[in-house]
């Protein structure tokens, strides 16, 4: 057909830099350095385990499954919630298909077109993508070394002009920051969702990979029950994030509406997949898994923090997170004029992938920063990739000098 054009699409689909990057790095044929995707490494994935549970599996895995979850999966889901001392109960509990599919019914249930969002600055790309993709107009409050700076909100809503319908926040070793939102600020902003009547989409993949420092309680720890908190879970990052499967513990009334919505999108989640998650969950091997990978993450950061301090010294500020899978960089000094996302192309092509500051604001901001996943790569390859990087950064100086 000639001279016909697709229908345009009624609202902003603005896709994942991170995503893409890992069709992009399966068409390098060289050896990359990845520190782009927040993957755990092969080496950290229960794959045995994983294999045998598929086996397992047992009969009516190929059939259709309930919407709200295979039962052994959501009983799973419940002792691991019960066992980390939170309250929850079977009517909250939605199995979804990742993270993900939590965020987008988060947002599908709590936003209209034309609707004000507050996300973090910087925040998780796909959670901004998923506000854009139900037409939310997206504003962002600043973090610092306690998470979302909260009390900047009520000044922010009031340039707006209008009340937030929600607020997404990634509390636990935030990505990309690593920072942990503080339980003073944790309870200002339940204080300021109820006076807005705004749903804060508590979206918390790590909480689970705290390495250092004191847990702080959740928002549905402070705030049991509470009809405008909306948790969003996934097995992705504990797990294996190829197993595409996640639940969504919310007020049972919204819980119900999530239901109807994922049986118009999916359905149900992975039959096959579920069964398998939860006789791998039943097994009990989870508890081991999990000690096991805390220090490893912990020697992993370590060994990242190291060898910025030691190829960059003070052309480059990171943070210090007590958990999860992330650094977030800011160049300094003579590297601070340097566009990251400019750089990208000449990084992957001197072997070593990261994620460009700007992908994780909704105004193309923090061009001078990037985000490190940390959990990827062994000490020796992580040391190896950053020195590409400190390479990569030399040679963006190189035709001003
Ligand atoms: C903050 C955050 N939310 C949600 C997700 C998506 O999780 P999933 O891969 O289970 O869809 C991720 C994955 O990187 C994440 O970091």
């Amino acid at each position: 057909m000639t001279g016909i054009e697709p229908r345009p699409v009624p609202r902003a689909l603005v896709g994942s830099v991170i995503d893409a990057s890992t069709a992009l790095l399966a068409e390098q044929s060289h050896d990359v350095v990845r520190f782009a995707m927040g993957a755990p490494g092969e080496d950290l994935i229960p794959v045995a385990d994983l294999d045998a549970a598929f086996a397992r599996a047992g009969t009516g895995r190929y059939d259709y499954g309930e919407t709200e979850g295979d039962t052994k999966l959501r009983r799973e889901i419940l002792r691991l919630t019960e066992e980390q001392g939170r309250r929850t109960s079977d009517e909250r509990i939605l199995v979804t298909t990742g993270g993900m599919q939590g965020l987008d019914l988060a947002f599908k249930l709590s936003v209209d077109a034309g609707d004000l969002v507050i996300v973090e600055a910087p925040t998780y790309t796909n959670g901004n993508a998923t506000a854009l993709s139900y037409g939310a107009e997206v504003i962002a409050a600043p973090v610092d070394a306690d998470g979302m700076i909260v009390e900047m909100l009520p000044e922010l809503v009031e340039r707006a002009g209008r009340p937030p319908a929600a607020i997404y926040t990634i509390p636990n070793f935030q990505n990309p920051s690593g920072v942990t939102l503080s339980r003073a600020r944790r309870e200002l902003l339940l204080e300021l969702a109820e006076r807005w009547g705004a749903v804060i989409i508590d979206d918390d993949p790590y909480g689970q990979l705290r390495f250092s420092g004191e847990d702080v309680p959740g928002l549905g720890d402070i705030a049991p029950d509470h009809p405008l908190v909306f948790q969003v879970r996934t097995f992705s990052k504990t797990v294996a994030p190829g197993l595409r499967t996640g639940w969504i513990d919310v007020e049972p009334r919204l819980r119900a509406l999530a239901v109807n919505a994922k049986q118009a999108m999916d359905t149900c989640t992975s039959v096959p997949v579920q069964r398998a998650v939860a006789d791998y969950l039943e097994s009990g091997a989870q508890r081991a898994h999990l000690e096991r990978l805390r220090p490893i993450y912990r020697e992993r950061k370590e060994a990242m923090q190291a060898a910025l301090a030691r190829h960059l010294g003070d052309r480059v500020e990171f943070t210090d997170p007590d958990g999860g899978f992330f650094l977030w960089a800011t160049l300094r000094g003579e590297y601070a004029g340097i566009d990251t996302e400019q750089m990208f192309a000449e990084a992957v092509r001197r072997g070593v992938a990261y994620i460009p500051g700007p992908a994780f604001t909704v105004d193309g901001s923090m061009r001078d920063a990037f985000r490190l996943c940390f959990a990827t790569s062994s000490p020796a390859r992580i040391e190896e990739g950053v020195s590409r990087l400190a390479g990569t950064l030399e040679a963006q100086l190189e035709p001003a000098r």
